[in-house]
């Protein structure tokens, strides 16, 4: 079988670890903690770095950093992983939608400001499968209604906006290190900014909020998010090779294009003039011209021993929301569309041009 992603650990991350090991260095103080924190922010543009459990958890400590609380409502896109919606409901605030727009399939920009009422906090824009939102306007937007902007950028490690790194662009931003993403901690993720105060409220948060004057004294409900100096140390390691790695994503999707561009009904992953995409994830949507519907490609590829997956289901179709009362009688008819038609070919950094070649081989034999 040909994975949909597996990680590429061919750097130094098994002499960190072991590292960390001889050293004593297991838990989350630690050399490698520190330079990946310092290390990784001053890559995206940022001062600050705090590292966490997971892409999830820095959604949280970001949105938790802002004292985004019940009552507040935070706009985020329909399209997304639930991940963006579950850090705002865990802040007891309100998910409030915006629909994708069909050319990158982020969050439409001109949608935004419809939704933005007296409880608005935060906007949320998510760089999808690896393209950068549209951010001048976001960051206009956000400016002119005196909201904070958190970039979920936990599928667009490297990916440049008007040459600038996306999760810098925000006031705080989030990435995930799971083991599918450009690079990895096994499990893990970070918060970064450029902002001191907050970079500190979120220190504080993630780590019980021992008060400074005192250990074991606390004045908020605060959380343990710490990322271990092991998983730190892959972390470093695989951030030795980021720029390779990058490339490869990047590469993996020339040659998909390359090999697909001339097949009906296939719409390939976009690259707007502004951005760099990192093609986290090479995403294709399935047009009726195609001849067969995406279901149908995804069986055919997993009978060749090809791992493919649809893209994400839509906020406001998710039971657990629906449940909760939430987006009641709402449509977002880009994402529906998107959910019905696109899915996503193995990606690996490791991926072979020869595996690349057999997949859209098996794609053209439909
Ligand atoms: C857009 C987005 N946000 C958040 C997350 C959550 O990251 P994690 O799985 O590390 O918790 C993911 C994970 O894939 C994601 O794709």
């Amino acid at each position: 079988m040909i994975p949909v992603c597996v990680p590429l650990l061919e750097g130094k991350e098994l002499e960190y670890v072991t590292d960390c090991i001889k050293t004593n260095w297991i838990s989350s103080k630690g050399k490698y903690v520190e330079e990946f924190e310092d290390k990784f922010a001053k890559y995206c543009g940022c001062k600050y770095g705090i590292t966490t459990t997971s892409g999830t958890t820095a959604l949280h400590l970001a949105l938790a950093s802002l004292n985004v609380k019940r009552g507040d409502e935070v706009i985020i896109p329909a399209s997304t992983m639930i991940a963006t919606a579950f850090a705002v409901i865990y802040c007891g605030a309100t998910p409030v939608l915006v629909d994708a727009e069909p050319e990158t399939w982020n969050m439409d920009v001109n949608q935004i400001e419809e939704k933005i009422t007296e409880k608005t906090k935060v906007i949320m824009p998510v760089h999808i499968y690896g393209h950068p939102c549209d951010m001048d306007p976001i960051m206009k937007i956000a400016s002119e209604h005196d909201l904070y902007v958190v970039e979920d950028a936990a599928e667009a490690h490297g990916a440049e906006y008007k040459g600038k790194k996306t999760g810098g662009i925000g006031d705080v931003n989030c990435f995930s290190f799971y083991a599918n993403k450009i690079i990895t901690t096994g499990e893990g993720g970070m918060v970064v900014t450029n902002n001191n105060e907050i970079a500190e409220k979120a220190r504080l948060l993630k780590d019980l909020a021992h008060s400074k004057e005192k250990r074991f004294l606390h004045t908020d409900v605060a959380f343990n998010y710490r990322m271990t100096n092991i998983q730190a140390a892959i972390g470093m390691a695989q951030f030795e090779r980021i720029d390779e790695l990058v490339q490869r994503r990047r590469r993996n999707a020339y040659l998909y294009n390359s090999l697909l561009k001339d097949v009906d009904g296939i719409e390939l992953p976009p690259e707007k003039e502004w951005a760099k995409n990192v093609y986290w994830m090479y995403a294709i949507l399935i047009e009726d011209e195609f001849g067969r519907s995406r279901d149908e490609l995804m069986k055919k590829l997993e009978e060749k021993g090809i791992e493919t997956r649809m893209f994400f289901i839509p906020m406001h179709e998710q039971p657990v929301f629906q449940a909760m009362g939430l987006f009641s009688g709402e449509h977002y008819l880009v994402a529906e569309e998107l959910a019905r038609k696109g899915l996503y070919l193995p990606s690996s950094s490791g991926l072979k041009e020869e595996e690349i070649k057999y997949i859209c081989d098996a794609i053209k034999m439909m």
